[in-house]
């Protein structure tokens, strides 16, 4: 498998898998429980048909949309993930410089390899922050000062991880970060040895927004099941986010909300967007997909905040769909991990070129030149 034969989705994640030690590439790929919602994110797209018009002269095809007042010139863009240097040496910088290239918006989680300081200087696509909700208050507001400093353009406060998913691959393989060499990971990290040299002589790894108040993750190795069970906030609520959304005083999200009710809220307390998520299938398994759930959302929420489908997405007929119920944008993490790993950079610009071009190629047989054309009169469900 070569970065040439990548297509599509599936195809990269085949470029993953060869490349990766096996924990590493389970703890991207894998999911909560027995991964039904996993499954579910991307097979909700296929229950719902595109009807498309013809003679629409559609030469010209426009792109882009605004997020948050944020202009770009996607309407998919690169959610926030954690660890991405286990996945590929160059991690953030890959991935954010490929953003940068399509002028998409960037997401850096603060389980990132690489400061907000560095992204904030060095990265000029917008970039959007998401922030753990950690016990230890002073790391908590201290990523969020240094993101205002840096010049981040929005926070997403990540609402679903109040406690750990159960991901069984992870506990079947051990997988920890910074990761362990264990018996049965050996032989996986001796039969990779360009993935195993990188990650001995290049850079040391570490979580570099967190190192400073805490050693788990850096230096103390833990699952992020464990991570999130214990280093993060169960008393987090309401209260709490319209805190945060005060104290960063710039266009804020909630990622990971599902229901209609927490939608209301998030509008209530002045969330510029919500990402309508379920952690890519990670946390709460037996949830709805992120697409099911879309237009009770859009049709409580739509004209109060942006609403952004998040999850499972794969193609560019999976963003039109989103965006044809009512969606701003769409985001997802796995399509540009899988890439990430697979070939650095040039792998995420391959997958970004993917996706734009099946956008601008989906937009001219659906017959419209701009997303706002996009309606349910395009949409049948099964
Ligand atoms: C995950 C976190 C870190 O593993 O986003 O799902």
């Amino acid at each position: 498998m070569k970065l040439a034969d990548c297509y599509n989705t599936r195809q990269f994640r085949k470029l993953a898998k060869a490349r990766l030690p096996h924990p590493i590439f389970h703890y991207i790929d894998g999911a909560a429980d027995d991964e039904v919602t996993y499954r579910r994110n991307t097979e909700s797209f296929e229950h719902c048909d595109l009807v498309p018009n013809v003679l629409a002269g559609v030469e010209q095809v426009d792109l882009s949309t605004t997020v948050m007042g944020i202009p770009m010139d996607l309407p998919i863009f690169l959610s926030p993930t954690a660890l991405q240097r286990l996945f590929h040496h160059d991690g953030e910088r890959a991935v954010g410089r490929a953003a940068e290239a399509f002028n998409t918006l960037f997401g850096i989680s603060s389980l990132a390899t690489v400061g907000i300081e560095e992204m904030g200087a060095n990265i000029k696509t917008p970039k959007i922050f998401q922030l753990y909700y950690h016990k230890d208050k002073a790391l908590t507001w201290d990523m969020i000062d240094r993101c205002k400093q840096a010049g981040f353009d929005a926070l997403a406060l990540t609402v679903d991880t109040i406690v750990g998913g159960n991901r069984e691959r992870d506990l079947w393989t051990g997988f920890t970060s910074p990761p362990r060499l264990t018996a049965s990971s050996l032989l996986s990290f001796a039969t990779h040895p360009s993935w195993t040299l990188n990650y001995l002589f290049r850079e040391p790894f570490e979580l570099s927004n967190l190192k400073d108040h805490i050693q788990e993750g850096s230096n103390v190795s833990i699952s992020v099941s464990d991570y999130f069970s214990t280093m993060l906030d169960q008393s987090m609520d309401w209260d709490a986010a319209a805190q945060i959304r005060e104290r960063w005083g710039r266009p804020f999200c909630l990622k990971g909300i599902m229901s209609v009710e927490d939608a209301r809220r998030a509008a209530d307390i002045g969330a510029d967007a919500i990402m309508v998520s379920n952690h890519g299938g990670r946390q709460l398994d037996g949830s709805r997909a992120p697409f099911d759930q879309l237009a009770e959302i859009v049709d409580a929420v739509g004209d109060r905040l942006d609403v952004i489908c998040d999850g499972g997405i794969q193609r560019g007929t999976h963003v039109l769909k989103a965006l044809s119920v009512g969606a701003k944008a769409c985001s997802g993490g796995r399509w540009y991990l899988y890439a990430l790993a697979g070939a650095g950079e040039a792998g995420v610009k391959r997958a970004l070129t993917n996706m734009r071009d099946e956008l601008l190629r989906d937009m001219k047989l659906m017959g419209v030149t701009s997303l706002s054309q996009l309606s349910r009169d395009n949409l049948r469900y099964r």
